[in-house]
């Protein structure tokens, strides 16, 4: 890593961004600022000036000043991912068969599989393996833009476990460039050592785990997978308003493969954000946009699961902020590379480019409690700046299935090059 107090990266051919500390919703997530011929100033980690290439001034740099030249390319905020299931041990590939055959996620799901079978591997890896499993996806998410993500647990299932998970996410964000913002899971499933007694889970939930957590610290929002066969509207309900007696922000699975009124569940606790609503019906939109929940789409799931993609482009009409995420997970989406999610976005949603740039950064980053300091390059904000190897933002969408990241800066410092 490339140490750099001051840093200048000039020649910019196209500077595209998203612009202010809050989301953007409506017409004005399409509204983003192009800037040609364009640089960006940098100090102790912040952006101190962007401009045209020709109002660059001698002032902004001197001996010690690293200067970058982006001969013509594109700049872009770095990339946020608020919605990924980062820790977690083993990975799910035999199961890509069983769906062949016809089975469904959820069938997978009641037959033990599917998210349970990586608990009993969450469970059994030790502390490092997962800080060094964990550290090998942020490799890669880092290198394919994103630069700051969430992390659930939901992988431990148990006290001494989901406890373990959060803490690795903490060890990660120590060792990691990567921006980490932990969110408590422990409503991902019902584990095999209650099935039957998911009451009995609830209470363990409630009464054990997110008091530990909240304790301790180790997380910032409260996440419940609100599904069939999981956990119903009433009961996510009674676990998402216990968290937030703990201080915990309310975040939700819902509708992604039950219609289960989760869109509007999440509105009524006042969630931050309602996740994957594939299936979310008008109703759940309308409760959605009057409460100005956020809601992060997740198209590689869709695509993954061969399920249908939800309605963004009804959500943006009717005033949701959307954002974009992974979903990485090993089940039903292991993918590291946001860029695809961007592109998906544009080809299924026929969300536009800037609509699309301002879902994968500043609206992520609303998402997650960020938006004060990353998601746009504005002065002020943190400099976290991404190079591309693309001359402008529709080229970004166009060229799919590769690596287009060119140069990754992060606080103001290059860490992929
Ligand atoms: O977001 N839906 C629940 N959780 C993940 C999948 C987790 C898994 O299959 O391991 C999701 O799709
Ligand atoms: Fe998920």
């Amino acid at each position: 890593m490339k140490d750099t107090g001051q840093l200048v990266i000039k020649n910019i051919g196209m500077l595209a961004t998203p612009q202010g500390a809050t989301c953007l919703r409506g017409k004005e997530q399409g509204k983003i600022k192009i800037l040609e011929n364009a640089f960006i100033a940098v100090s102790q980690g912040k952006i101190t000036a962007i401009g045209k290439d020709e109002e660059l001034k001698d002032f902004l740099i001197n001996d010690d000043t690293v200067v970058i030249d982006a001969k013509g390319c594109l700049a872009t905020p770095g990339l946020v991912d608020p919605h990924t299931h980062l820790v977690f041990g083993g990975w799910r590939q035999k199961e890509l068969s069983l769906k062949l055959k016809g089975a469904g996620y959820l069938d997978i799901l009641s037959m033990g599989g599917g998210i349970l079978s990586t608990v009993e591997h969450t469970r059994k890896a030790s502390f490092e393996e997962l800080v060094q499993k964990g550290k090998k996806s942020l490799d890669i998410m880092l290198s394919y833009g994103t630069i700051t993500c969430e992390a659930k647990s939901g992988y431990g299932l148990n006290v001494k476990d989901e406890i373990k998970s959060l803490n690795v996410i903490k060890e990660l964000n120590k060792l990691h460039s990567v921006d980490l913002v932990p969110t408590f899971m422990g409503a991902h499933a019902i584990p095999k050592e209650y099935q039957g007694r998911a009451d009995d889970y609830i209470k363990l939930i409630k009464e054990e785990m997110i008091p530990r957590v909240a304790k301790e610290n180790l997380a910032e929002f409260c996440d419940v997978f609100c599904e069939d066969k999981v956990f119903d509207a009433e009961q996510s309900r009674d676990i998402l308003e216990t968290g937030k007696r703990h201080g915990l922000i309310p975040k939700v699975h819902a509708d992604e493969i039950t219609p289960l009124g989760g869109a509007s569940l999440a509105a009524e606790v006042k969630a931050i954000s309602a996740e994957h609503l594939i299936h979310a019906s008008d109703k759940g939109i309308d409760d959605m946009a009057k409460a100005g929940t956020i809601a992060i789409l997740l198209p590689g799931t869709s695509l993954y699961l061969d399920e249908s993609f939800a309605r963004a482009k009804t959500m943006i009409e009717k005033g949701i902020p959307v954002a974009l995420a992974s979903d990485f997970n090993p089940g039903s989406c292991p993918t590291e590379s946001l860029q695809l999610i961007l592109n998906l976005a544009c080809i299924k949603y026929k969300m536009t480019p800037e609509e699309v740039l301002t879902a994968a950064t500043l609206n992520a980053a609303a998402a997650i409690n960020r938006s004060s300091v990353v998601g746009s390059l504005e002065t002020g904000k943190q400099a976290d700046i991404l190079l591309w190897d693309s001359p402008d933002l529709d080229f970004l969408v166009y060229h799919f299935g590769v690596n287009l990241v060119k140069t990754v800066v992060k606080q103001g410092k290059i860490v992929v090059d």
